[in-house]
C-alpha cells in the first residue's frame, strides 16, 4: 500500500481527483490537508469534509491549511470552480469535523508517521513549503511530492502561467529550492484532454451516486467551456495528476529536466522557466485510454 497525502483546494476537479485516490486499491490516503486557491480556505474544508461525509471516509484526517500565499494578494478561480468551489452541487451537512492541529503540523505528524510519505499537491504548494520551512526534517521524511502545476507552452491563468503555480510562485519555488524529489504534471498535458458532456454521460451507469455527483460537479465547466469553444466539455487536471500518481504508465512522454518559477511582477510572473538540470519530470502527455480507465473506478465507490 503506497501512504498518500492530498493537499488539495477542494475545487471541483479537485473533488473528483479526491474520489480517484480514495477509489485506488493501491493507496492508502493517510490525510487531506486544505489550502486556500480556488476558493478562501474554509469553504475548501467545507468541501473536503461533505465530500468524506458523502463517501462514509470520515476516518480520513483533514487538516486547515494556508489562509492565503506567501508573498502576494490571492488569485480565486470562481469562474470556473463557483462561489462555493463545488459549482454549488448539492452535498450533506458533515458532523466531521477539521483536527485541531493546522496543516504544516499535520504533514509533519503523518510525515513522521509514515516516513517515504507521497505528497498530491492539487493546488498552490503554500502549506508544502511553510511545512518544509518549519519542519526542515521533511526534506528526508518526504517521499516525493506529484504536483498538478505549471505550463510549459501556455497558461490558462494568463499566457504564461497556470493557476496553481501563479497562484503562489514563491512557495513553488521554495520547495523546488529542496532535495524532495518533484514530479509535475503541467497545464498543457492536461488541457490537451478535453471531455464532452456526451463522452462523460457515456461513462457513467445509471442509479450511481458518484456517477451523479461526478456528473453535476461538471455542470459548470461544461457551461465556462461551451461560452468559449461552443462546445459542453471539461478539462480535468487535478484528476491528470492523480491518475499519474496512482498508474506512471498513464504518462505517455516525459522529460527529466529543471524549473524555476518567474518571480519578477511583470506578464511573466508565475511562469514555469525550463532549466538546466535533472531535478524533476515533467510529464508532457498523457494517454487518453488510460486515462479514462482509471478515472472510472470512482463509480465503484
Ligand atoms: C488547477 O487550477 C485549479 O483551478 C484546478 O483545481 C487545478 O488544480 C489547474 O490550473
Ligand atoms: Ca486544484
Amino acid at each position: 500500500m503506497k501512504k498518500v497525502l492530498i493537499d488539495t483546494d477542494c475545487g471541483i476537479d479537485d473533488a473528483i481527483a479526491i474520489l480517484m485516490a480514495l477509489a485506488c486499491k493501491d493507496f492508502e490516503v493517510v490525510g487531506i490537508t486544505t489550502v486556500s486557491g480556488n476558493v478562501y480556505v474554509d469553504k475548501v474544508n467545507q468541501n473536503v469534509l461533505r465530500l468524506l461525509s458523502f463517501l462514509n471516509r470520515e476516518d480520513i484526517p483533514v487538516f486547515r491549511g494556508a489562509s492565503g500565499p506567501l508573498s502576494q494578494k490571492p488569485v480565486r478561480a470562481e469562474t470556473i470552480h463557483g462561489k462555493d468551489g463545488l459549482g454549488s452541487v448539492f452535498l450533506p451537512e458533515t458532523q466531521k469535523s477539521l483536527e485541531s492541529q493546522n496543516a504544516i503540523e499535520g504533514i509533519y505528524l503523518l510525515a513522521k508517521q509514515n516516513p517515504g510519505l507521497t505528497i498530491i499537491t492539487l493546488g498552490p504548494l503554500t502549506n508544502i513549503a511553510m511545512a518544509v520551512n518549519l519542519y526542515p526534517e521533511l526534506n528526508h521524511l518526504m517521499g516525493n511530492i506529484i504536483a498538478m502545476g505549471g505550463a510549459i507552452d501556455r497558461g490558462n491563468v494568463t499566457r504564461y502561467a497556470e493557476f496553481n503555480f501563479y497562484a503562489d510562485p514563491e512557495s513553488v519555488q521554495y520547495v523546488l529550492n529542496t532535495p524532495i524529489p518533484m514530479e509535475i504534471i503541467p497545464w498543457d498535458p492536461c488541457a490537451e484532454q478535453m471531455f464532452t458532456e456526451e463522452e462523460i454521460k457515456a461513462l457513467i451507469p445509471e442509479n450511481n451516486r458518484v456517477g451523479d455527483l461526478f456528473l453535476s460537479l461538471q455542470q459548470l465547466p461544461f457551461s465556462f467551456v461551451e461560452k468559449y469553444y461552443g462546445v459542453r466539455s471539461t478539462i480535468l487536471p487535478d484528476p491528470c495528476a492523480m491518475a499519474y500518481a496512482i498508474d506512471e504508465k498513464v504518462a505517455l512522454r516525459k522529460l527529466v529536466g529543471d524549473i524555476r518559477m518567474e518571480l519578477n511582477c511583470n506578464t511573466h510572473r508565475g511562469e514555469t522557466v525550463q532549466c538546466e538540470g535533472d531535478r524533476m519530470n515533467i510529464i508532457l502527455k498523457l494517454d487518453r485510454i488510460k486515462f479514462l480507465n482509471i478515472l472510472k473506478t470512482i463509480l465503484i465507490l
